[in-house]
């Protein structure tokens, strides 16, 4: 073998080693957080459709208890769907999706209607009910009721 074949063949070993070692990272990537703890509430409840769904399941309790169902006795069936947009609307702006709630505040969406604190109470427990009938985990419960206790100083009037 001459020995300018010798010299060619060594550089090329050399450069691949080089451009191997170039390439293959130093360290493993930290592993990070789960992609489930850093995406929002809203996806890991599933997105919309999740959503309206817990929300109607909730509506349904809510009004199938004639106790709760007496609160809405001056809603008529549009004020009823307008209820439940609202709410659906509501929830996905709070948890972090892509709806914008234009509806009233708390307290003025409330007012006069005299809820008391255990009105408020059985509302979140008709809640998490429904979030349990679609199995949520649960943290994202948790989190869910959560914002909707945080809400209750604004609901709760009587
Ligand atoms: C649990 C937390 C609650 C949330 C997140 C919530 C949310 C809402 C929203 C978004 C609206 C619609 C506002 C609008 O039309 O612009 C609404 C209306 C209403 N809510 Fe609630 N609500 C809650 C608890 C309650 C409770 C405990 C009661 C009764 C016991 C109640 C009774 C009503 C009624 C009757 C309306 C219709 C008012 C009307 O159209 O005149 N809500 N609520």
């Amino acid at each position: 073998m001459k020995a300018t074949t010798v010299w060619f063949t060594l550089v090329t070993i050399a450069l691949t080693i080089t451009a191997c070692r170039r390439t293959t990272p130093a360290k493993e990537a930290p592993a990070g957080p789960p992609a489930e703890a850093t995406s929002s509430l809203y996806k890991r409840l599933g997105g919309y459709d999740a959503i309206a769904a817990v929300t109607d399941d909730f509506l349904s309790r809510m009004l199938g208890d004639p106790k709760m169902a007496a609160y809405f006795e001056n809603v008529d069936e549009k004020g009823k769907q307008r209820v439940r947009q609202m709410i659906v609307d509501q929830l996905c702006a709070a948890t972090g999706g892509p709806c914008v709630y234009v509806g009233a505040d708390m307290p003025t969406a409330h007012k006069d209607l005299h809820i008391s604190e255990a009105a408020f109470t059985v509302a979140a427990q008709y809640l998490a009910q429904s979030l349990d009938k679609f199995t949520v985990p649960q943290k994202e419960k948790d989190e869910l009721l959560g914002i909707v206790a945080s809400t209750k100083n604004d609901i709760v009037n009587k």
